[in-house]
This record gives structure tokens, C-alpha cells and sequence, in this order.
């Protein structure tokens, strides 16, 4: 993702708002490969970097379980950072990386980054314009071909919970408009960990939130590799006057051979998304809208892996949200 968001910015429409000026990463040769591609100064420590220039904002990618200390540093530094989803993978941690932002007003906008989806936008504007009545439930999934764990060197740090889920429940939580209070959820260990990654394959969670309304959701990282793409998405909502059904896995194009089905990304949202975060740099906007947003998700997915790992219903304490 960085190299993704980091091209974006040097070489996109992007490039006559903001400067790509330095990559770090703690793989030296990772990072210095991407910064000679884009004429970028080359890190392999976030506080180097803080240290040596002033940067005005920041991107952070790093692993799931990892994105305290170096959002701690950003913070720290006064610059203005956007954070990967999850927010961080213990509630201890997103509680630190908030109180460290609303100490310091800093902006740490969550990159909760299918909210710039375009079926997504066009959901949320027809849901606050009264279209689909009260949020009663969503069915959704969001599950990759396996060859995403497989060539992933984390993937024993991380879950389809946090790695895909907390996409599907900010969604939720952003459109249905309510926080969760409980959670019931499965996860099935055996391929994956045959192959020695120490993960599900598939988890599955049944949410109950405050409004009333219920959710169930699927992440599954044991998809056939074969298939036209290695992400599938689909999430529907019923509400008391309508609903809405999205499914971007075909992207609107499919394109076949006789060995050969493939749906490429057409739907590409990272350009909006990073203009509406330079919107907030620029105006000099702090807002925790994300950031609590990420809170939230934390807890519900935390709950939900204690769920899989105690085998009962688990409630999100209320008096537990800041
Ligand atoms: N918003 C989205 O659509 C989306 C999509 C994919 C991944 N993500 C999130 O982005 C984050 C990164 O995922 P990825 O797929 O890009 O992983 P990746 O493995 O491709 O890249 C992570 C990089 O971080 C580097 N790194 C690790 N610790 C570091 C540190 N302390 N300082 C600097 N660099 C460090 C690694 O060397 C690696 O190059 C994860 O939190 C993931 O959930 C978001």
C-alpha cells in the first residue's frame, strides 16, 4: 500500500498538490528501490525521517499489529499523519494512539479507505437522503485468493478479521450509523496453517448493534487463485424502505481468453481518498471523525477474536467508549 499510495502522489494528478519527498522503510532495500523510482529521499527509521526534514504530512503502511510506535513518533513530530485500518490490534493500543492525538491535536485520519469507494459513496448518500428508511441488517463479505497470505510476510501477525474485516464493519458502522454491542464469530484454522501460516482461513461473525439492526459477516483468505480477481466483495443492506446490493469483484469489465479470465481494477478510489486527507492538512482541520471511527472498530474486533477464541456471544461493554 505504501508503494501504492507513494506512486499516487509522484506520479498521479496528486503531484501538482503534494511532493513525494521521502520513503522509509525498515527493509533498506524495499524502501531505497521505491525512493530511486520516485526521486525520494530513502529511511529506514521513522524517527530519522521525523528528524531529518519538515515533513507536512505523513502515510503510514506498515503491518496491522505494528502501527502504534511509529503513529506514537508522527504524532510526537506534530505531523498531521493518515494511518492504515486497522487502527491497531489491542484496544490498548488505539486507546494510546487517541490520547496521543487529542493531547497533541493532531490529525490521525484512520485510512478507512472504502469510504471513498465510489458504490460506497453513492450507498451513504442515498441512505442520509431517506432512500432506504432505518438500517435493519448487512450481509457482507469481503475474502481474498489465498495467494495474498501466501506471499504475505505477516500473515501469521494478522486475520482475515483484521486485515479485511475491519474494512466490512467501519462500512457497516459509517452506513448503518449505529456501534456494535455484540458479537458472535467462528474462525477455521487448517489450510493456511498447513502451510505454515498460523491463521484463519475464513472467519465468520454475526453483530448485533445498538440500534437494533443485525450484521453478518465472512473473510476468507482460502479463495482458488484461479478466480478473475483475488478480491471479492459484496455487501448488501436492508433498510425499512429499500436496500442496496454492491458487488465491485467484477469491476465492470470481464475479460476472457481461452486460458484466461481476469475482471482488472477499474474502480480506483486512492486518488479521492488522498485528496480529502490534503483537504484537512491544508485547512489545517483536526477532526477525530476517523479516529474515533477506528476506536470503535478496534473494540468490535477485538471482541469478536475473543468470541472465536472463548466459543460464546461477547458484549462490547457501552460504558467501555470514550
Ligand atoms: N486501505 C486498504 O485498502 C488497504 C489494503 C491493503 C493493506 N492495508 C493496510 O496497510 C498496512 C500495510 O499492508 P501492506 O499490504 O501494504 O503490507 P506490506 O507487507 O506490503 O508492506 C508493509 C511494509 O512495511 C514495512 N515495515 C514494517 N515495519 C515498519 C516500520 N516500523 N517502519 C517502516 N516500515 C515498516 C515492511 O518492510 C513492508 O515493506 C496494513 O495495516 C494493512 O491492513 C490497507
Amino acid at each position: 500500500m505504501g508503494a501504492v499510495y507513494a506512486r499516487a502522489v509522484a506520479n498521479g494528478a496528486l503531484r501538482h498538490r503534494a511532493r513525494l519527498s521521502a520513503v522509509c522503510d525498515t527493509d533498506a532495500a524495499r524502501g531505497a528501490a521505491l525512493a530511486a523510482e520516485l526521486g525520494a529521499e530513502s529511511f529506514t527509521s521513522v524517527d530519522e525521517m521525523l528528524a531529518a526534514g519538515e515533513l507536512d504530512a505523513v502515510y503510514l503502511a506498515v503491518p496491522d499489529a505494528f502501527h502504534r510506535d511509529p503513529a506514537l513518533a508522527c504524532i510526537a513530530a506534530g505531523v498531521p499523519t493518515l494511518l492504515e485500518k486497522p487502527l491497531a490490534t489491542s484496544v490498548e493500543d488505539a486507546l494510546a494512539i487517541h490520547a496521543a492525538a487529542a493531547a497533541a491535536s493532531a490529525l490521525v485520519d484512520v485510512n478507512f479507505s472504502n469510504r471513498w469507494n465510489p458504490p460506497f459513496v453513492l450507498a451513504r448518500e442515498a441512505i442520509r437522503g431517506g432512500e432506504i428508511g432505518d438500517v435493519i441488517g448487512i450481509n457482507a463479505r469481503l475474502s481474498n485468493a489465498h495467494r495474498i497470505p501466501e506471499s504475505m510476510p505477516w500473515a501469521s501477525t494478522t486475520t482475515t478479521g483484521w486485515f479485511l474485516l475491519s474494512h466490512v464493519v467501519d462500512l457497516a458502522f459509517w452506513l448503518g450509523g449505529s456501534p456494535a454491542r455484540s458479537v458472535y464469530a467462528r474462525g477455521r484454522k487448517g489450510a493456511l496453517l498447513e502451510r505454515g501460516i498460523d491463521t484463519y482461513d475464513l472467519i465468520h461473525a454475526l453483530v448485533g448493534y445498538e440500534n437494533g439492526a443485525s450484521g453478518v459477516y465472512e473473510a476468507a483468505w482460502r479463495l482458488p487463485n484461479g478466480l478473475p480477481s483475488p478480491v471479492d466483495l459484496k455487501f448488501q443492506l436492508i433498510g425499512t424502505k429499500g436496500m442496496f446490493a454492491i458487488d465491485t469483484t467484477g469491476q465492470t469489465i470481464l475479460i476472457a481468453g481461452d486460458d484466461l479470465v481476469v475482471t482488472p481494477g477499474v474502480l480506483d478510489w486512492t486518488e479521492a481518498r488522498l485528496h480529502a486527507f490534503l483537504d484537512k492538512v491544508e485547512s489545517g482541520v483536526v477532526d477525530d471523525e476517523l479516529l474515533t471511527a477506528g476506536l470503535e472498530n478496534t473494540r468490535l474486533l477485538v471482541a469478536l477474536h475473543r468470541s472465536i477464541a472463548e466459543g460464546h456471544p461477547v458484549e462490547i461493554a457501552a460504558e467501555a467508549r470514550s
